[in-house]
């Protein structure tokens, strides 16, 4: 496997010749300046900072970045966030492979957070990328990949073969002198659930470090075609479906506890969108790959329909859902899956403004979650899975709704928490996931990237601003924590670690993301023009 990451060198593209790119051009035809960077920021030392009076001391903090602007002054936070990301680094056999979830010296308590979560690893990946360091990421794409390849158990059931794992950890074998690989997929995880996630992840983390480096060759290898295919044969083999959505357990991704996030939670949806679309610019059509693609194609389409249509909630889908009929038979049905009015919360009335919208946390017969769900929303944005349309009014929601959805620290996991009854009943009385603590409503510093991601996509960087803004008055000085607790998000998480690793890198490629939005081709996809909506009526203004 090292060979093959050796191989892969040499052949570049163009960063035009790949697919999309969906800021305008001006824009992105601004010089780059990765690689050639003589000193990277994180490379100044702290202690070359505190010499300057003023905290944000201009010159030493100018980075090689805001040199091609000229007007960016980082934030001191920076310097350690990268410091800090460093510390997390985790070697294989001298090579860079990863990053521990969390660096928390002040508790013995360590759990799973040793080890290198694939999820958590994809914001430490794009800081790296975006500051020029592509082999770590590489590395990881490669580990990972082996991991793939391993036998799966949970008891006497054997997993999926394009499972990726939700984590591994490096042991170190001090009588050989040698290190190896533990990966956990699922079979040792709270709750005994494979991480759909990973392998969409995964897939999104390949396309990012193509685009961002030119280089061709990793995903061109066989090995990286193969892996890709297999994690979708997952997904794309046909079955008892009736949608084209993808059907789940709980706690299958981020939220990797009970939340009654199962059946067609809206993160999945829209990562296996995002994956699907990445796969597609990178999978080759020979043998096999033709027959992949043209299921993938024939998937976005129909993905792409039925969320747009069926998860999507504003003002009149929600006034229509209101006066819905019920026990509709046959192809004429309005009210497709049965949907009772009486099941719509009353929170919902008041939270939903005139205009705006989002996509709803899950959509299934009898059955919809009219939470709002932060990650699932904003990679709609990134992935294009929400149109143009859809994509203003979700931020507009968010500023509309901005105390609720953000508060004091962004940004909340989903909104709103399960309380009482509902909570012992969803959750399965759950002590971590009371009411707006860690997925219950919980505020996670980490989704600033992807808030970031979205607004830039939808020429809003002001909203990420003020979001970072946010950020800076407290993360650094409460140490990184991974969630924040309470209806505004204001207070340290119950059992949040501190110096939890993609807190401190989320915070790295938001504020990268703003210095320079040229980067933001890495992780979002223009529109589809081929899947246009067939409905017009998804747009947030109502018509009245
Ligand atoms: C928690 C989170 C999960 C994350 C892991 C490591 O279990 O729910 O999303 O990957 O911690 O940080």
């Amino acid at each position: 496997m090292e060979s093959l990451g050796l191989r892969a060198v040499g052949s570049h593209c163009s960063l035009s010749e790949m697919d999309d790119l969906d800021l305008n051009r001006a824009l992105l035809d601004r010089p780059r300046l990765k690689i050639e960077r003589k000193r990277s920021f994180d490379e100044r030392s702290m202690s070359e900072l505190s010499r300057h009076d003023s905290p944000r001391g201009r010159s030493v903090l100018d980075t090689p970045l805001s040199s091609a602007r000229n007007s960016f002054e980082p934030h001191p936070m920076m310097a350690e966030a990268w410091e800090a990301l460093r510390r997390s680094m985790v070697f294989f056999r001298g090579l860079p492979v990863g990053t521990l979830a969390a660096v928390d010296n002040t508790t013995d308590e360590v759990l799973n957070y040793d080890q290198v979560f694939v999820r958590d690893f994809v914001p430490s990946a794009l800081a790296f990328l975006m500051n020029g360091e592509s082999d770590i990421v590489k590395h990881f794409l490669l580990k990972t990949l082996q991991l793939q390849d391993s036998e799966k158990r949970v008891d006497r059931f054997k997993l999926g073969k394009g499972v990726m794992p939700a984590s591994f950890k490096v042991s170190h074998d001090p009588i050989r002198e040698t290190d190896h690989l533990v990966a956990d997929f699922g079979e040792t995880a709270i709750g005994r659930v494979a991480p759909v996630d990973s392998g969409f992840w995964w897939i999104i983390l390949l396309r990012a470090y193509t685009k961002s480096t030119g280089d061709l060759t990793l995903s061109e290898t066989p090995e990286c075609q193969k892996g890709m295919k297999l994690i979708l044969s997952l997904c794309l083999a046909e079955g008892f479906d009736t949608f084209p959505t993808l059907l789940c357990a709980d706690g299958c991704s981020m939220i990797d506890r009970r939340m009654g996030v199962y059946g067609y939670p809206i993160e999945i949806q829209a990562l296996f969108y995002m994956a699907l679309r990445c796969a597609l610019s990178m999978l080759k059509p020979d043998g096999d790959g033709r027959e992949c693609i043209e299921k993938i194609t024939k998937r976005l389409h129909a993905l792409s329909f039925h969320m747009r249509n069926y998860f999507w909630l504003d003002y009149q889908q929600l006034n229509d859902i209101y006066r819905y009929k019920t026990e509709e038979y046959s192809h004429t049905a309005v009210n497709k899956f049965n949907v009772m009015p009486d099941s719509i919360p009353d929170w919902v009335f008041d939270f939903m403004p005139l205009r705006g919208g989002y996509f709803v946390g899950n959509v299934g017969p009898a059955h919809m979650d009219f939470r709002w769900f932060a990650l699932g929303n904003c990679v709609s944005i990134m992935s294009s899975l929400a149109t143009p349309d859809q994509s203003m009014a979700i931020m507009d929601l968010l500023e509309h709704r901005w105390d609720e959805l953000v508060g004091e620290m962004p940004l909340k996991i989903c909104y709103p928490c399960l309380e009482g009854h509902e909570w012992r009943i969803v959750t399965g009385c759950d002590p971590k996931n009371t009411r707006w603590s860690y997925h219950n409503g919980g505020s996670w510093p980490v989704l600033l990237w992807q808030l970031t991601a979205a607004c830039i996509k939808t020429g809003r960087p002001q909203i990420a601003r003020r979001a970072v803004d946010l950020i800076e008055s407290r993360l650094h000085r409460d140490c990184w924590p991974e969630y924040y607790d309470g209806k505004l998000g204001r207070y340290v998480g119950k059992q949040a670690r501190k110096y939890q690793t993609w807190s401190i890198a989320g915070y790295l490629v938001a504020k990268m993301l703003l210095e320079d939005p040229s980067h933001i081709g890495m992780i979002s996809l223009e529109e589809d023009k081929l899947m246009k909506p067939v409905i017009k009526r998804s747009a947030s203004w109502p018509q009245l």
